[in-house]
């Protein structure tokens, strides 16, 4: 019989860790309602204590999502990171507190310059706080797979003790290789059933030697019961483990593995597009299942085979991981319905008749603009709406601008409103896009540095939107802008004022938050 194996995603917290990742409540919980119809079993929704931002975030996931999904949080192992997770998550039909404390030699002596003794204790403390607050707790042992193996399974046995009722062993620096974890989790699984057979346990990898994934799996073969991803693979570093690649590796080699999960794989497309649009961070073409060439096949001898039959080349379908439903073409023609129809598959709410009107407009000029419009179009159609809407009257507005290139002298001339008011300025550069940025610097009066710039087509064809992503340094933070535009010098000027406008709006939000 298949054993059901837990699938935790912590897109919203490993995978928020990323720099330039970073979205907003609205994003979050936007993000959240897609992880529960891809039907993942937990959503750890972020790390509460970090900042008032993280906190509330987490709590209004808690309170939409209903009793379908698991809610966590992560919290060190001490008393006020566990109080936040634990305020934020408890209204969640199934909260859980989770908790890290390093287990490894470096960690211990390195990190917290304790004794083994001192830590261990810590732990178990922790624990026992935890368990006054909620029943549903998870002890991670950070850096489990480079851990003196004796001094780990002594801090699991400690923790259980306590009331851990999740154990998990990361592989918080993607040192271990599949055999090797593989052998870690049997060891643990075979004395952790002896200790308490409802004890779950769990693995997190980390994915800095490009095998996060095939360790994930070979754990799955040696006992573990619950596995941590995120969606793309996103994460600290080189990432985490890709649910969509670990999901429908079980599936299709479910004999092999004998396991299954609960997602909705056909879900797994959707949910790999929202992120990317969310967060700017492109997957890679060839990045298996949710690459744009995962089902692609270009030589002749592929095609030949595929016509006699799919199977010839293909181990799982484009449907499986719902590929087909994203083929959406919408042109001038499509009038209202088809549109709304469109929006609501992507897993927006269009229920708001004056919102929607909004972006009805919008899609008219930009079917006009190209004649084809897709999915990745509607997107950013529908977020470019949900900023303006957000912010009005608050922030930048790039009202006009025009811009000359020559091998001289590129100069921009830029009409910027703020509040009312209209501003202008210009500005020479060593190009044309040096020059707008340069001059919606000086008008703006934020001491901004430009760190990264790109730009990208969306969709197919040659009225194909540009998509600029920038990331900005202010003060040693880092901010992001994305905008699109038919007009990628217009998508640039407009990438970078976006990104103006979160530097203005994080230091708002600080200071209302303290
Ligand atoms: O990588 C890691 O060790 C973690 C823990 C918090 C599980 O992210
Ligand atoms: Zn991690």
């Amino acid at each position: 019989m298949n054993r059901k194996i837990i699938v935790l995603d912590t897109t919203l917290r490993d995978g928020e860790q990323v720099p330039g990742a970073k979205l907003n409540v609205q994003q979050k919980l936007e993000f959240a309602q897609q992880l529960k119809r891809l039907r993942v079993d937990i959503i750890e929704a972020g790390f509460p204590a970090s900042s008032q931002g993280d906190f509330q975030a987490v709590r209004e996931i808690a309170r939409s999502m209903g009793d379908s999904v698991g809610i966590t949080a992560l919290a060190r192992a001490v008393k006020s990171d566990i109080d936040a997770v634990y305020e934020s998550v408890r209204i969640a039909q199934e909260p859980l507190i989770h908790i890290v404390l390093g287990a490894s030699n470096v960690h211990v002596e390195k990190k917290f310059n304790r004794s083994k003794e001192a830590v261990l204790q810590m732990g178990v403390d922790a624990v026992k706080y935890a368990k006054t607050l909620l029943p549903q707790v998870q002890y991670s042992t950070e850096d489990a797979s480079r851990a003196d193996f004796e001094y780990l399974w002594k801090t699991i046995e400690a923790v259980v003790r306590a009331g851990a009722t999740i154990v998990n062993v990361p592989d918080t620096v993607g040192y271990a290789i599949p055999e090797e974890y593989g052998e870690l989790i049997r060891k643990i699984h075979d004395r952790l059933k002896n200790l308490d057979d409802k004890v779950i346990l769990s693995v997190h990898c980390h994915n800095d030697l490009g095998l996060a994934t095939a360790n994930t799996l070979s754990a799955v073969k040696n006992g573990a019961e619950k596995i941590e991803c995120t969606i793309n693979g996103l994460g600290e570093r080189a990432g985490n483990t890709s649910l969509e690649e670990t999901v429908m590796a079980l599936k299709v080699r479910e004999s092999l593995y004998r396991c299954s999960t609960n997602i909705d794989t056909t879900e797994l497309l959707r949910t790999s597009r929202l992120l990317t649009h969310l967060t700017g961070l492109d997957v890679q073409a060839n990045k298996a299942i949710t690459g744009e060439n995962a089902f692609a096949h270009s030589s002749g001898i592929h095609q030949d085979g595929l016509l006699k039959d799919k199977q010839v080349y293909e181990i799982m379908s484009p449907e499986d991981v719902g590929a087909e439903s994203m083929e959406l073409v919408l042109t001038a023609r499509s009038g209202r319905h088809a549109v709304k129809h469109a929006i609501a598959k992507l897993g927006f709410d269009t229920s708001n008749t004056d919102a929607f009107e909004i972006v009805f407009q919008k899609f008219l000029a930009l079917a006009d603009a190209k004649k084809e419009v897709y999915d990745h179009d509607l997107y950013y159609l529908l977020n470019d709406q949900r900023e303006q809407a957000e912010h009005a009257s608050r922030l930048f507005e790039l009202r006009s601008f025009q811009v000359v290139t020559n091998d001289l002298c590129p100069t921009a001339a830029v009409v910027l409103m703020q509040n009312g008011e209209e501003l202008k300025g210009s500005a020479v550069g060593d190009g044309p896009i040096d020059a707008l940025y340069t001059a919606i610097k000086t008008l703006t009066g934020l001491d901004v540095h430009l760190t990264h710039y790109k730009i990208n087509s969306i969709s197919r064809g040659k009225e194909a939107v540009g998509r600029v992503n920038i990331q900005l340094d202010f003060q040693g933070k880092t901010y992001v802008g994305r905008a699109m535009d038919t007009d990628i010098i217009k998508a640039s000027g407009q990438a970078f004022l976006n990104g103006v406008n979160a530097v203005i709006l994080d230091q708002k939000e600080s200071v209302q938050a303290f």
